[in-house]
Formats: structure tokens, sequence, C-alpha cells
């Protein structure tokens, strides 16, 4: 593969098999992190989530804050299940099937989600921008990646296999420099985030509040 030709897991067809071929490939419980600070949504709010996968988290975050809840990701298999899972268990559930590299929000939602959308570096920038015109005014973003110490440390091997896919939280700081950071640090954790991310893992964890 030449540096040119697009990565696997930029394609929706890589997303896809790999949903096919495994029974929630996150597992059913919301991500960790998104739960322990779930107390800053409104209740009765709406949330957008970027590249939700099968809307594990946005389940929780229907049930727990009685949240409207829209689901975005490129794979058509994941949000299926979404609104397979929505159905079951009456949630409000909007899905949207867009790649986020290019997608351009039409409104504006109470809180952004996004776990592990490893993108590289100026596909991030771009992302940085979507999520912040995604937010009204006060609205809060919750994010959690892969941070770069995660390749040369002493951590399990899981997440991209790459150091241009992982977030330094330097970035982090610098992209929602001008609002509210209420957490933007490294973590070491263990990760129990189904069969694929379980281990241990260097992190980048965000909560911010958009400027108003
Ligand atoms: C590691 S999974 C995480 C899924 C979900 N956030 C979770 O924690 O369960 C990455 C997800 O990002 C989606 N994804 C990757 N690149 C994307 C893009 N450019 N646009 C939309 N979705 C994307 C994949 O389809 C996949 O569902």
């Amino acid at each position: 593969m030449s540096s040119n030709s697009p990565r696997p897991s930029s394609q929706p067809s890589f997303w896809d098999e790999r949903y096919a071929a495994n029974d929630h490939l996150f597992g059913t419980e919301p991500n960790a992190f998104v739960a322990s600070q779930v107390h800053h949504l409104p209740p009765g709010g709406d949330v957008l989530e970027l590249a939700a996968g099968e809307g594990r988290t946005l389940a929780y975050v229907a049930e727990e804050r009685g949240a409207a809840c829209t689901a975005l990701d490129f794979s058509r298999k994941a949000l299926e299940v979404c609104e397979q899972w929505a159905h079951e268990y009456n949630l409000p559930m909007d899905t949207r099937m867009a790649d986020v590299r290019t997608w351009t929000p039409d409104r504006q939602w109470d809180a952004v989600l996004v776990t592990f959308l490893q993108l590289l570096p100026d596909e991030r920038t771009a992302l940085y921008r979507t999520i912040r015109r995604s937010l009204r005014p006060g609205g809060i973003v919750i994010g959690e990646w892969f941070r770069p110490d995660h390749l040369s440390g002493n951590y399990d091997r899981l997440g991209p296999s790459t150091e241009d896919r992982m977030v330094p939280v330097a970035e982090l700081r610098a992209a929602f420099g001008e609002d509210e950071l209420l957490r933007c640090e490294p973590v070491d954790v263990t990760l129990e985030e189904g069969p694929l991310l379980r281990g241990e893992a260097a992190v980048a964890r965000l909560v911010a509040r958009r400027a108003t």
C-alpha cells in the first residue's frame, strides 16, 4: 500500500465487515468515561454522538438523562444495530449515515460525544471544528481517544497501530482553548470496552463547555 492509499480503517467497508463479524464489537455497556461524566448533560436535552458505532453509549444516555439522541457513523452495519436497539427499548434515537470528515452540521445539540474516533491529524482539525459547530453555546463535549504514549509505553496492544491516529492532550487543549475546559488530561486506564478494547491503555480525555 503506498503512503497515498487510503488506509483500511478510513473506509466504511472495513467497519461494516468488523461489525458484521462480531456481536457487539465494543460491548453493550456505555463508554466508561462518558458514563462517569453523564451528570454534565442536561436532563431532557439532545445529544449527538459522532462515530457512534452501535450506539451503546447513546442508549445509556437516552435512558439515564432522558436525552433525544442522534447517532452519526459511516458504517451502515453499526447504525442498523443502533436502530434495532432504539426500536427494542423504545429510545428516542435518530441515525445519520455520514462521513464525519465531510459532514456539515445542519443544527446544534446540547452535547456532543466522541469515543475512540482515531482520525489522522488534518482530519482531526476538521473534527474539532465540526464538534464546536454542532454545539449550542454552553453545550458540552465529552471525548476519549488513545494518546501517542500508548505506543511507546508499557500498555497492552490495542487501539490504532500508528501514532498519527492518536491524540495528544496539547492538541485538545489548543482546539478547545476558547472554551471552558472542565477536564483535558492524559489518563492511564484499564479499558473494558468490549472484546477489542480491553487492557491497559494511555488515553486523552476531554470535557469542555462551549464558550457562549
Ligand atoms: C473504534 S469504533 C468506536 C465506536 C463507538 N464510538 C464506541 O465507542 O463504541 C470507531 C467508529 O468510528 C466510525 N468511523 C470511523 N471513521 C469514521 C468517519 N470518517 N466518519 C464516520 N464514522 C467513522 C467507525 O465506523 C466505528 O463505528
